[in-house]
């Protein structure tokens, strides 16, 4: 069944596609259309962050346990759909199907964590100076958020965002990818039915060029109050100079180069198997997947063979089956992995991991693969061995199923490397040594960091988020990412019926500050 995904503002469907129809494909079989997009232009973008705005005062004045109560009905219906929203975000964009269960659950966490905030979304009382004055805090939403999101984490991700603005007191617009759509409107019809009202959360379906120009027109019309983006450091920065022009504050999440560092001492097979689920589960498509794994000098050879070994041995193919790698989400993404390779330096660099290089085809199979790769985004994994500092891939992002090797000397020569793409999301070391594990976490820029565990799949309640190129250190999730959804009033409320003020009126204490000790 192909769905119609259509942009939902104060619950009405968007029905004349303004900005055209596209439709989206199984990537594991691309002759499966699962959605047809009519797409919103920007009026559509602009006119669902005013309806946004009209409702958020409304939302707003619901008391916080109640809105809690929303989002904790929230989670309940995604738990009672979790196969169903599981199935389709394999079916649209290939996340291996145990994967899919667990973005699934990622929702339900954050739910679960969110709606006992309800409770408290805490202010405090704060002695004043004065006698008779009484100072407090109080977390005040910040009003309409626009959340922007990137379709490999396809409902987990937006979550991060929407339940958290949701409960502050906050109204949503969200505008998921394009590509998966059809996801998108699945957990957005969840949601609509959790017992907000139809204004607190719209979605739009738009493609990129036409989201800037509505984003634009919003914050001009003053319809927009934060944005929330999770996507490239490219596009990233533009949204942070928008926002800024607006002295807005975006809560971004970017790009990652993660580095993993073996110590010799290091378990070995701990080691591979964490680089083997961080450098190819989600087809090496999450911005915590393992960039390159820096090897001491004296462990390398063994690590590379085993890790090679690991990944050709790696089960591959369906995503409904158990499997480590699918295909790759859409053609763009495919593209944009196979340019990576043209970085690859023979002589300098091996590829290792596979039978070939690149896509799985009839001419290129994968031994072992699991069902029938003709019609599917299949790439090869692929382990590139002798990245140095001064590789493109070194550097760059490379999104898919592509992953670097180095090696280092000692600890501070791996901490280098770790740090000098200058992206700083995740970061991993394998160390039996505290010493080495504390050095590390010392000195990495990363904002994430796993002490004997892989880069990536970092629990829903601690803070998510990166410095440097990926980002501009904004955190989501748990306590953290309130201080992005709300701002702090300072209230002083003075009952001594004369006007006291502060620092000049202040009692005076005399102290003998000559006493010394004999
Ligand atoms: C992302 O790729 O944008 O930590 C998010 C992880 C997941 C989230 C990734 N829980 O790998």
């Amino acid at each position: 069944m192909v769905r119609t995904v259509q942009s939902v503002i104060n619950g009405q469907p968007v029905t004349d596609a303004p900005g055209g129809i596209v439709t989206t494909v199984n990537p594991a079989d691309t002759s499966v259309e699962i959605a047809r997009v009519e797409l919103g232009d920007a009026d559509t973008f602009v006119a669902a962050c005013r309806a946004a705005k009209d409702a958020q005062a409304g939302w707003a004045a619901t008391p916080a346990p109640v809105r809690g109560r929303v989002i904790q009905q929230m989670g309940r219906i995604v738990e009672a759909n979790k196969e169903a929203l599981a199935r389709l975000v394999t079916a649209e964009i290939g996340k291996p199907y145990a994967e899919s269960l667990g973005e699934v659950q990622e929702i339900i966490d954050t739910c679960d964590f969110f709606l006992g905030e309800g409770r408290r979304l805490y202010g405090m009382t704060v002695p004043s100076e004065m006698p008779d004055k009484q100072l407090f805090t109080f977390r005040k939403p910040v009003g309409v958020v626009a959340v922007i999101t990137a379709g490999n984490f396809p409902v987990a991700v937006p979550a991060w965002y929407i339940v958290p603005a949701l409960l502050c007191g906050n109204t949503c617009v969200w505008k998921p990818a394009e590509y998966s759509a059809a996801i998108a409107d699945a957990f957005f019809q969840i949601m609509a039915r959790a017992g907000a009202p139809a204004g607190a959360i719209q979605i739009v379906h738009t493609d990129g060029q036409t989201t800037s120009a509505g984003l634009e027109a919003a914050l001009e019309a003053g319809v927009v109050d934060k944005i929330g983006f999770t996507g490239s450091s490219v596009v990233g920065r533009k949204i942070g100079e928008l926002a800024g022009r607006h002295l807005q504050v975006p809560c971004l999440e970017l790009g990652g180069k993660n580095p993993m560092v073996v110590m010799p001492d290091a378990n070995m097979d701990l080691a591979v198997e964490g680089a083997l689920f961080s450098a190819f589960g989600t087809a090496g498509q999450r911005c915590t997947s393992l960039g390159t794994a820096f090897i001491h000098d004296s462990i390398h050879d063994e690590f590379v063979e085993k890790f090679a070994a690991a990944a050709a041995g790696a089960a591959m193919g369906d995503p409904m089956h158990d499997v480590v790698l699918g295909p790759l989400m859409n053609q763009r993404f495919a593209d944009s992995w196979m340019r990576h390779f043209d970085h690859v330096e023979a002589g300098k660099h091996e590829i290792l991991g596979s039978d070939h290089v690149g896509m799985v085809t009839t001419d290129a199979p994968r031994s072992g693969f699991v069902g029938d790769p003709s019609n599917g985004l299949y790439g090869h994994p692929a382990i590139v061995t002798g990245i140095t500092a001064d590789d493109w891939l070194y550097r760059e992002e490379t999104f898919g199923p592509l992953c670097g090797v180095g090696r280092f000397g000692d600890l501070d020569e791996a901490i280098e490397l770790a740090n000098g793409h200058g992206y700083g999301l995740s970061s991993s070391i394998y160390t039996t040594d505290p010493t080495s594990a504390f050095r590390f976490r010392e000195r990495i820029s990363a904002g994430m960091l796993s002490i004997n565990n892989s880069t990536s799949g970092a629990e829903a309640h601690l803070p998510f988020g990166g410095n440097g190129r990926s980002g501009n250190g904004s955190r989501q999730s748990g306590v953290w990412v309130l201080d992005q959804f709300t701002r702090w009033q300072s209230v002083n409320w003075d009952f001594a019926g004369k006007l006291q003020k502060a620092q000049m009126d202040v009692i005076d204490v005399s102290a003998d500050l000559d006493f010394r000790l004999g």
